[in-house]
């Protein structure tokens, strides 16, 4: 099973970016808006921003935007509002724009944000590796390193590898792994990656990359090597097996190629 926020993906534009969407909603909130307040004789007041922001959230909902953007476009206006009150110095806003950028770089483009497997996953994950057997285990998009510092010790034979775009979950993972030498971490992009050079391949990604992701495994895994997604199914390829996650909230897809 997917999780709502996947599923009920129904973009106004599928053509557009949720930013675009978010865009239009916060727009079509402010003239909404404007309208009430005009037509109410140009009342105003701290509570018609509040207002805006909750009209904007619906209208976001309504241009498909996951649940997770409601927040987002709720808190936009009265946070522009605040940020003019409270005079902050520019670097913060600067330095708030660069902490972000390392974390979610491209994630405009890729349409991948940062998000973690739980240890639950990475205990089902170890169930699929043999025990005693060298191998490869390759993370594409490996973020803070959290699958293979988790695995990396309890198999001994076996060699982790992750690949992540953003500089600040790589430095994260490349701390945790390359100095002590438990795994490595690249600062690469995983479509640029030759996968027949690994026995498992695992994903965490979004619903956007998989389909093409899929063809890469396709093309390159060799016969007998695994290709496990967390949460996200590729459309029309029925896996082999599907281990429930979160008491069935979420599972891991499981292909042998
Ligand atoms: C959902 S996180 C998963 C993190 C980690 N695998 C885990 O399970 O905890 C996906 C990560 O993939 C990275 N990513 C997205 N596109 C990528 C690409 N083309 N090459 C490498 N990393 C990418 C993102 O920066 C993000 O950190």
């Amino acid at each position: 099973m997917v999780p709502r926020s996947v599923e009920s993906l129904t973009p106004a534009w599928p053509s557009l970016p949720p930013l675009a969407h978010a865009f239009a909603a916060q727009l079509l909130a402010w003239l909404l808006t404007a309208c009430i307040q005009i037509l109410l004789g140009g009342a105003t007041g701290w509570y018609w921003t509040m207002g805006q922001g909750l009209l904007a959230a619906l209208v976001g909902r309504m241009f498909g935007l996951p649940w997770w953007w409601a927040p987002i476009n709720a808190l936009f206006a009265p946070a522009v509002i605040v940020a003019q009150v409270v005079r902050l110095d520019s670097w913060w806003y600067f330095g708030a724009f660069a902490v972000l950028l390392a974390v979610y770089w491209t994630t405009f483009r890729t349409r991948v944000p940062l998000y973690l497997s739980s240890s639950e996953a990475c205990d089902r994950l170890a169930a699929l590796l043999p025990a005693e057997r060298a191998f490869k285990f390759l993370d594409i998009g490996s973020g803070v390193g959290t699958v293979l510092a988790n695995l990396a010790p309890r198999f001994p034979a076996g060699r982790f590898t992750g690949l992540e775009i953003a500089p600040l979950p790589f430095l994260t993972s490349w701390l945790r792994g390359n100095w002590s030498h438990r795994f490595e971490t690249r600062c690469a992009d995983f479509w640029e990656e030759d996968l027949s050079a690994y026995d498992v391949v695992y994903a965490f990604l979004s619903p956007v990359p998989m389909t093409d992701l899929w063809r890469k495994a396709k093309r390159e895994m060799r016969p007998g090597s695994v290709f496990v997604s967390n949460t996200f199914r590729v459309d029309g390829e029925t896996p082999d097996s599907v281990i429930p996650l979160g008491g069935g909230r979420r599972s891991l897809y499981v292909w042998r190629l």
